[in-house]
């Protein structure tokens, strides 16, 4: 093992600040010297960080210095063949590694709960995505994971499959061991890819979920901005095995990474990663602790539930915490109730919140508690939403788009009255943000179900990611180009 107390990139450029360099070159800033006086304050440190490809600060795109060295160790601490710093999240991750590995026109299974991320990966790869439903978990109400026997069959009955991409955990930190079914897929020599992109932290093993990597997985996506202390973007793609040629991913990053990284962000990932690799076991087991007394503490509230997933075969991740109103409130009345008391959550849904916990002893937990339980003594009556939404509508079938990718040029897009759009062919990706898992993705058929649910997740306030159109009710929808 490499020496994981090193950190190259932050210390390299620590150094070439301390000597008092002279910028001739971009960004403007002039390390933080040109700046707005209101903000300079705030900006200052992180600016002394913030470099460009000059002689010993190395490239993202050539890496041979101080940057090739911080995903070596990287690489190293997570096991991997290969690993790269992404500076535009697991998004420009997913982008890559499906773009690698997803020939156009091939056949690639997809766990229908993915991020849009992987979607728009298989449409710019002009693949032909084979939709696995998922399984819902009764308790917490959303899709968890791949539905195994559709997997299983898919493999058996599909011919040319290229890749088989699995999101794992899901957003709300439900994930499930996936040795077994990397060897199933393997022994159709088929790559699995895995948006682990919530579970950059798993590799500290129990009682944190098994990770994608340790389970044999060909592609792994982590935001490390999610769950470690990286800035906001700050992402690794890791390769491992043979059955996904490195030089593939590496010529798409290139192609989708900007030609100017942003060195703060990768000085960040390479701490996130020193920060990962030194927390002892008995820091680790401190942080789990204080992670049981507070939902010991939030248990004794009687105004609200502590959700877990009623399969008892799922893992979940201690960082991620789901708490229901018993009241009758929709996470998202809950989740208003909460930023009442400048609580701000990661996500709301028809039935939860989610909150996102640090990888850290909380200093913080009390607070946190406190305003939890001011925000729901203020409840006064049952929540205004009290009609029990039905589950996202995703197929109950293996289904496939109903214009592929690749002929989606011949069609023009035009705005229908949702109402009136059962039946046909959505020209646009509705998505719910967060989680941005896309209800409908261009090319799916639009059915009375999606269109019922996105109603309700209208009337109680979700926010979507869409045309304009779509604030008005209207949906685009593809019609042939007349000749
Ligand atoms: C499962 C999953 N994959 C990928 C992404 C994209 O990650 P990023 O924001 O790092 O680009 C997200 C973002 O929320 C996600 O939830």
């Amino acid at each position: 093992m490499l020496d994981q107390n090193k950190t190259p990139l932050f210390s390299g450029l620590k150094s070439h600040w301390e000597a008092s360099p002279f910028s001739g070159h971009v960004p403007g800033h002039k390390f933080g010297a040109v700046f707005p006086e209101e903000a300079r304050g705030y900006f200052k440190d992180i600016l002394k960080l913030d470099a460009t490809e000059i002689s010993g600060l190395d490239d993202l795109h050539d890496p041979g210095g101080i940057i090739d060295e911080a995903q070596r160790l990287a690489s190293d601490l997570y096991g991997s063949d290969e690993t790269f710093f992404l500076v535009n999240g697991s998004t420009v991750g997913n982008l890559a590694m499906i773009l690698a590995t997803c020939k156009r026109g091939s056949k690639v299974l997809v766990q229908r709960n993915c991020h849009k991320s992987v979607l728009n990966g298989l449409e710019l790869a002009g693949a032909d995505p084979v939709f696995l439903p998922c399984e819902v978990d009764d308790n917490l109400g959303v899709a968890v994971s791949v539905d195994l026997p559709y997997l299983y069959k898919a493999l058996e009955t599909i011919e040319g499959i290229t890749a088989v991409v699995l999101t794992n955990p899901n957003y709300y930190g439900v994930a499930i061991d996936l040795e077994d079914i990397v060897q199933a897929v393997h022994s159709y020599n088929i790559p699995v890819l895995v948006d682990e992109a919530h579970g950059a932290h798993f590799l500290l093993g129990a009682p944190f979920p098994k990770s994608a990597l340790s389970s044999g997985a060909d592609v792994v996506i982590h935001s490390a901005h999610k769950t470690l202390p990286a800035m906001t973007m700050g992402s690794w793609l890791h390769v491992q095995g043979e059955k996904v040629r490195k030089e593939r991913v590496s010529h798409y990053l290139k192609m989708l990474q900007s030609s100017s990284p942003s060195y703060p962000l990768m000085a960040s990932l390479d701490m996130a990663r020193y920060y990962l690799a030194s927390l002892s076991q008995q820091e680790k087991q401190a942080i789990v602790d204080d992670i049981k007394s507070i939902e010991h503490e939030l248990k004794k509230v009687r105004e609200i539930e502590v959700v877990t997933p009623s399969n008892s075969r799922l893992l979940v991740d201690p960082l991620k915490l789901t708490l229901r109103s018993t009241n009758g409130l929709s996470g998202f009345e809950l989740s208003t109730l909460l930023e009442k008391e400048g609580l701000f959550v990661e996500l709301a849904d028809p039935k939860n919140i989610l909150i996102v916990l640090p990888l850290a002893v909380n200093e913080k937990k009390h607070d946190m508690i406190e305003r939890i339980v001011r925000a729901v003594s203020k409840e006064t009556e049952r929540g205004l939403e009290k009609e029990q939404i039905t589950l996202p509508p995703f197929p109950a079938e293996i289904s496939e788009l109903s214009i592929p990718f690749s002929e989606q040029g011949d069609y023009q897009s035009i705005k229908c009255p949702i109402e009136e759009a059962i039946g046909e062919i959505a020209a646009e990706a509705i998505v719910p943000y967060p989680p941005g898992i896309p209800l409908l993705f261009n090319g799916e058929k639009i059915t009375s179900s999606t269109v019922e649910y996105i109603k309700a997740l209208q009337h109680i306030g979700a926010r979507f990611q869409a045309s304009e159109a779509f604030k008005s009710n209207y949906i685009y929808i593809y019609k042939k180009i007349k000749e």
